[in-house]
């Protein structure tokens, strides 16, 4: 899919769809106004016969008046008096489903039409892009063909006025960027665990630094691990055929002296929940237990799209959870990478540990800031649901800065504390400390054990658990929070 800006009106694009506005009761938007004129009344005659109220998340396509003539989709955006960011988040999302699968390969929209007061162009675009680009995702690498509707559109013109260009023109390549990164961490997310393993995602992140001059890989083997000390990532993968890889891509966009900031991601491409096993039932979406891993991938494809002038590390910590006669059990003691022994209690509680020890290892890096993200709790979707990520953090301005990208990119994000209060949860008798904290604020007492790992520079972690993945009909990966960590750093580059 492409998108593209332009300044001709709605009826110039050579394009088999237009879409316009009409609010409610049967109130045409400007430009639809405009292209009912031009067509003689045929878009006023059918609202006039009542087929479009104009209610926000209606839609309705007015067949083209003849052959190689664009037909006219009608995009209900509510009462025209209090228009704003919530009707036209549903307005273009039911626009994008209606007309990715249509014949027509081009579809011009009239981004005025769609523009609340309150908001600027750029919200809008961005919107937009993440609308259509979303309902034009299909994961089909192991689908007949038969069996997957295909998207037949190509092609998005906005058509923008003079002033809206220049702004339009940026919102537009930043989304696309964000776009191709989401739709790479859904790739990975979505892929089955039996071809995404921790070697996988080592392949992965090396493609993805073969394709790009500032990107350069490093892969830790379970080998050099060892050496290193690296015992709870190790530990996390010793009940498995695949064993586990430490992943940093460091991308560098500014000078050598400007320190970096380092995203670490959560890549359990398999959760089976090891000795302390999982209910059988829907194992099969702990494959996503990956997806902080993926976001880590996606992000770092934008940022090398949009040549970020900043310094960027993405960390993956990969292994597989397998019950196994060489697992690791409920009593075992390891000796972190810090230092720090842990007890590990529950062998489900495994992201924390491979968590722990890239925490440490990233120390190397002098970063600014470090930021994990991790499908770690279940505890995050019984707290917030599917609609925003868990943050929490060792820095205020931090933070309150993810927050704000997330809503920003409606890829929200909502704090939870860190007192610690919560810290006492995790004491062991045994070691320095246990790997969990008991049923009460599961998702608190997670980040409260890696809290423990970034003492030495800014730190923020995601709990991703809720918002990575859908379950049920249209189960599969959503690429968030992919939009929420590249608008934080374009915020850090004012853009
Ligand atoms: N990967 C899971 C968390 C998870 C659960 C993500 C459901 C998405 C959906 C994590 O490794 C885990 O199993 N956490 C345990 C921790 C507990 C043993 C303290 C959990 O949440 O039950
Ligand atoms: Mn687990
Ligand atoms: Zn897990």
């Amino acid at each position: 899919m492409r998108f593209s800006v332009t300044t001709s009106p709605i009826d110039k694009p050579k394009a088999g769809l237009r879409a316009v506005g009409l609010f409610q009761k049967r109130k045409l938007g400007l430009h639809a106004a405009g292209l009912d004129e031009a067509l003689q009344g045929r878009v006023s005659d059918v609202v006039k016969a009542g087929e479009l109220d104009g209610e926000a998340g209606t839609t309705l396509l007015i067949p083209a008046p003849a052959k190689g003539a664009a037909a006219t989709v009608l995009v209900g955006l509510g009462p025209k008096k209090d228009f704003a960011a919530k009707a036209v988040r549903k307005a273009c999302k039911a626009l994008a489903g209606l007309v990715v699968e249509r014949p027509a390969n081009t579809i011009a929209i009239a981004v005025e039409d769609l523009l609340p007061l309150q908001e600027n162009v750029g919200w809008l675009v961005q919107t937009l892009v993440f609308a259509i680009g979303d309902a034009g995702y299909r994961y089909t690498e192991y689908k007949g063909k038969e069996d997957v509707k295909p998207v037949r559109l190509k092609h998005v013109v906005l058509c923008v006025t003079e002033e809206q260009a220049a702004e339009a023109e940026r919102a537009c390549a930043e989304a696309e960027a964000i776009l191709a990164g989401a739709n790479h961490t859904r790739d990975l997310g979505n892929a089955p665990p039996n071809v995404i393993h921790p070697e996988a995602l080592a392949e992965a992140a090396r493609e993805l630094a073969g394709q790009h001059k500032k990107l350069k890989a490093t892969v830790l083997d379970e080998k050099e691990l060892k050496k290193l000390g690296a015992n709870a990532i190790l530990a996390v993968g010793q009940g498995s055929e695949r064993p586990p890889r430490l992943i940093a891509l460091e991308y560098s966009g500014a000078g050598k002296d400007e320190a970096p900031i380092v995203l670490v991601g959560k890549g359990i491409t398999f959760d089976t929940g090891g000795i302390s096993l999982k209910p059988g039932e829907a194992m099969d979406e702990m494959k996503y237990d990956m997806c902080g891993a993926a976001t880590v991938l996606g992000v770092m494809t934008a940022v090398c799209e949009l040549k970020l002038p900043l310094n960027v590390i993405g960390v993956v910590t990969s292994a597989e959870n397998m019950p196994d006669g060489r697992a690791c059990r409920p009593g075992d003691i390891i000796t972190t990478l810090s230092g720090q022994t842990v007890e590990i209690l529950n062998t489900d509680a495994e992201g924390r540990l491979v968590l722990c020890d890239a925490l440490t290892w990233v120390e190397r890096f002098k970063p600014k800031a470090v930021i994990d993200i991790a499908t770690l709790t279940g505890a995050c979707i019984i707290a917030l649901g599917h609609q925003a990520s868990a943050v929490l953090g060792n820095d205020d301005e931090l933070v309150q800065s993810l927050k704000a990208a997330g809503s920003a990119t409606y890829d929200r994000a909502w704090e939870l504390p860190l007192w610690d209060e919560y810290q006492e949860q995790l004491k062991s008798n045994f070691a320095d400390m246990a790997n969990i904290g008991g049923r009460p604020a599961g998702t608190i007492t997670a980040a409260c054990f890696l809290s423990r790992f970034a003492e030495k520079y800014r730190w923020a972690h995601l709990d991703i658990a809720g918002i990575a993945w859908k379950s049920g009909k249209d189960k599969g990966a959503t690429g968030r929070p992919v939009p929420l960590l590249v608008r934080y750093l374009l915020d850090q580059v004012g853009r």
